[in-house]
């Protein structure tokens, strides 16, 4: 269950060629965001990446050979009863002092939004919200529309297979998750951007130490 100094050694699978760079930086289910400098990938095919089912682990990348590896709208695609394992296996792969990058809804702005809780920023004009209001008192956005965007952003766009969520997170449970699995030194990343779409993004370094 909890990371361990020695690394597994379940998962000896061949790399791909754009994998052996020394500065290897994964882009983890990447969709259509293709990033240059990294290795991008996805379980839907598109141009620039490589098709892998994530669910299954061990992943293909030895241990302590990335950089970096970047989560963006990734995790909360999967059951909450495997955030730990999927955690622990970016910790395997990443070098020690690697980053990891995640980005996931943020549970308590989409309740705000929802139980209007002020502040909190319109997602239609992207201004704050200081005072209760059954619109938007910047642009006329409707409550009830705010209320829906929250919620929906919550449960995944469902438009396609795999854009479902199955899990919520805040930022104090995501760094728990993090400390938990071996992670240290958390920060919050894009602040004022991550707001206004009511999402919180956050990076975080391999720790050494034992946690068994
Ligand atoms: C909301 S999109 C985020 C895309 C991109 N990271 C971004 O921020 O724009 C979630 C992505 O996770 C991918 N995904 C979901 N489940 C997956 C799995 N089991 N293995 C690989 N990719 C998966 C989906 O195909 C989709 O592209
Ligand atoms: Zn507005």
């Amino acid at each position: 269950m909890h990371p361990k100094t020695t690394p597994p050694s379940a998962s000896r699978r061949g790399n791909g060629l754009s994998d052996r760079s020394d500065h290897l930086k994964i882009n983890l289910g990447c969709g259509p965001d293709v990033r240059d400098g990294y290795v991008n990938v996805d379980a839907r095919p598109f141009p620039g990446v490589e098709c892998q089912d994530l669910s299954t682990i061990p992943w293909k990348w030895d241990d302590s050979v990335a950089e970096e590896i970047m989560m963006l709208d990734f995790l909360e695609h999967f059951s909450y009863r495997k955030t730990d394992s999927i955690l622990q296996e970016c910790w395997r792969v990443l070098k020690p002092g690697g980053k990891l990058v995640v980005q996931v809804p943020d549970f308590e702005e989409c309740a705000k939004a929802v139980l209007i809780v002020t502040p909190f920023d319109c997602n239609n004009c992207e201004k704050v919200i200081l005072q209760p209001a059954l619109a938007c008192p910047h642009c006329g956005h409707t409550h009830s529309a705010s209320t829906d965007a929250a919620l929906n952003r919550l449960y995944g766009g469902q438009d396609y297979d795999g854009n479902w969520h199955h899990t919520a997170f805040t930022k104090s449970r995501m760094r728990r998750y993090l400390q938990k699995n071996g992670f240290e030194n958390f920060q919050e990343l894009e602040l004022v951007h991550q707001r206004v779409n009511w999402n919180f993004k956050m990076s975080a370094m391999k720790g050494e130490q034992r946690w068994d």
